[in-house]
C-alpha cells in the first residue's frame, strides 16, 4: 500500500502553482458530450478523477487526446450511446453528470448510481426531480440511474431547488443547454464551477443566463459548437496548502488563483492571526505567530466551503482556545477526528457539531485518509507535527491534488513517497 510520509515542524517557504479546479473539470468533460466538434479545454487538472471521466467518454466512443500536460481535446461526434460501465461510474461521484449530458444529447441515459466520498447520505433527488420538470421519465432498476425523453429532445422546465445543491444545479444546466424552450432553475447553487460551466456551454453556444446568483436560466438552442476553454483555477486545492501554510508556519506565495473565490477562507484565516495579502492573481500566505481560536460554519457559496472543514480543523487543533465547528452541508463529515486524535488533537464530535480544544503541539503518527478532504487534512496536520506522520489511503487524495507532493517538497516540506508493493488501488470515492 503506498504512503505519504512527512517528517514535520518544517515552515514552508516560497510559491506554489495551483492546478486547474477538479469540480469544475469533472463537469465541464461530461458537457463535452453536448458539443458538435472538437473542445480544447485548457488548464485540466493531472488528478486520477479526471482520468476517469475521460475514460468514460472514450468508452462511449469520445475522441480523447491530450495535447499538453493540462490541455485536453474532446471530439463527441461519433459517440454511441450505451450504459455507461458500473466499474467506472462507481468510483467517481460526478458521474452523475453523465445523466444530464447523455439525457441533453441523445434523450436517453443509463448510468449507474454514484460513488462518492464517504459523507454520509448523498441523494441525487434534486437531480431527479429537474430531469422531470423537462418531461423526462426516470427509474431506477437494474443497477442503473434510466433517463428517458419520450421523442427524444427535453422541454424546458421550473424546477426550485428543495436545498442548494452543487451538483443538481450542474446537472440541470447540462440536461436545459439543448432543450427546447427556457428552464429555470430557483433556490441554485452559486459556486465558481457553476459559473465556470455556464462559461464553458456558453462559449461554445449556448445561452445560460443567472450562474452566480440563485436564479439560472437556460434558453435551449439547437446545437453546441466546438471551440476552446480553460478551467478555472481549484479555490479548495489553494485554501489547503493556505491551511498548511497556517498550520506549519512560514510564508508562501499561492500563485494562479482568483482571490475572490477564496474570500471565505482568507477571512477566516485572517480572524485566526494568518495573514494574507490579496494579490491580482495569487495570495501571499504567512504565519509566524500563534493561531487564534474562531468558530467556523460552513455553507454553500460564498460560506466557508465544505471541502475545506477538515483543512481548517488540522489548523484549530492548533489554535489557543476552544473552537466550534459547525458543518452546514453534509451530515457526517467527521470520519477523521479519530486519526486527528491519534496525532494528539482534543476535538469532541456531537451531529454537525465538533469542539476543538487547542494544543501546543501535534505528534506524528500512523494515520488513514478516509476521503479526499479528510486525507488532504492529515498532511496539513502532519505538516505542522512533532516527528513522523504516515498516511495510508492515499488514492483518495490523488483523486483531487496534482502532484501535491512535488508541490510542497518545492516550498521546503519533508514529504515522500513510501511505494509498498501491495498496493492499494480500489478507490470507491468520487
Ligand atoms: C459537490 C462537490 C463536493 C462538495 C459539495 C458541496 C463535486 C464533484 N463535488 O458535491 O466536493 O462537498 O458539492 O459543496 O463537485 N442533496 C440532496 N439531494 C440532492 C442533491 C444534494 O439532498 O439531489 C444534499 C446533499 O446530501 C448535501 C447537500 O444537498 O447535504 C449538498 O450536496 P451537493 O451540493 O449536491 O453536493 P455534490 O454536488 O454531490
Amino acid at each position: 500500500m503506498t504512503k505519504y510520509l512527512i517528517h514535520g515542524g518544517k515552515p514552508l517557504h516560497g510559491t506554489i502553482e495551483i492546478s486547474g479546479a477538479k469540480n469544475a473539470a469533472v463537469a465541464i468533460i461530461p458537457a463535452a458530450l453536448l458539443v458538435d466538434g472538437k473542445c480544447r479545454i485548457e488548464n485540466v487538472p493531472q488528478i486520477s478523477d479526471v482520468t476517469l471521466i475521460l475514460q468514460i467518454l472514450q468508452d462511449l466512443g469520445a475522441d480523447v487526446r491530450a495535447v499538453n500536460r493540462t490541455t485536453v481535446e474532446i471530439d463527441c461526434s461519433h459517440i454511441r450511446n450505451k450504459p455507461v460501465p458500473y466499474e467506472l461510474a462507481r468510483k467517481i461521484r460526478a458521474s452523475y453528470y453523465l445523466v444530464g449530458a447523455l439525457l441533453g444529447r441523445f434523450g436517453r441515459a443509463q448510468v449507474p448510481p454514484p460513488g462518492g466520498c464517504n459523507l454520509g447520505g448523498r441523494p441525487i433527488d434534486q437531480h431527479i426531480k429537474g430531469f422531470i420538470a423537462m418531461g423526462a421519465e426516470v427509474e431506477v432498476h437494474s443497477g442503473l440511474i434510466d433517463a428517458r425523453m419520450p421523442g427524444g429532445r427535453l422541454s424546458g422546465g421550473q424546477v426550485y431547488l428543495d436545498m442548494v445543491s452543487v451538483g443538481a444545479t450542474m446537472n440541470i444546466m447540462l440536461a436545459a443547454a439543448l432543450a427546447d424552450g427556457l428552464t429555470i432553475i430557483e433556490n441554485a447553487a452559486k459556486e465558481p464551477h457553476i459559473v465556470d460551466l455556464a462559461n464553458f456551454l456558453n462559449s461554445m453556444g449556448a445561452n445560460i443566463m443567472g450562474a452566480g446568483t440563485d436564479v439560472i436560466k437556460v434558453r435551449g438552442v439547437k446545437s453546441l459548437r466546438g471551440g476552446s476553454y480553460s478551467i478555472i483555477p481549484d479555490q479548495i486545492e489553494a485554501g489547503t496548502y493556505m491551511a498548511a501554510v497556517a498550520a506549519a508556519g512560514g510564508e508562501v506565495l499561492i500563485q494562479n488563483v482568483i482571490p475572490k473565490h477564496l474570500d471565505s477562507i482568507t477571512a477566516k484565516l485572517l480572524e485566526m492571526g494568518v495573514d494574507v495579502e490579496e494579490l491580482d492573481d495569487a495570495v501571499l500566505v504567512r504565519r509566524t505567530g500563534p493561531i487564534s481560536r474562531a468558530n467556523v460554519k460552513t455553507m454553500p457559496y460564498p460560506g466557508f466551503p465544505t471541502d475545506m472543514q477538515p483543512q481548517i480543523a488540522a489548523c484549530l487543533c492548533l489554535a489557543r482556545g476552544t473552537s466550534v465547528l459547525t458543518e452546514g452541508v453534509w451530515e457526517s463529515r467527521y470520519r477523521y477526528v479519530d486519526e486527528f486524535r491519534r496525532m494528539g488533537a482534543k476535538i469532541q464530535v456531537d451531529g454537525k457539531v465538533a469542539v476543538i480544544e487547542g494544543v501546543e503541539q501535534l505528534t506524528g503518527a500512523p494515520v488513514h485518509a478516509c476521503d479526499l478532504r479528510a486525507g488532504a487534512a492529515m498532511i496539513v496536520a502532519g505538516l505542522a507535527a512533532r516527528g513522523d506522520t504516515e498516511i495510508g489511503g492515499i488514492y483518495h487524495i490523488e483523486r483531487g491534488y496534482e502532484n501535491i507532493v512535488e508541490k510542497l517538497s518545492s516550498v521546503g516540506a519533508d514529504i515522500q513517497i513510501l511505494y509498498q508493493p501491495d498496493d492499494e488501488t480500489q478507490s470507491q470515492a468520487g
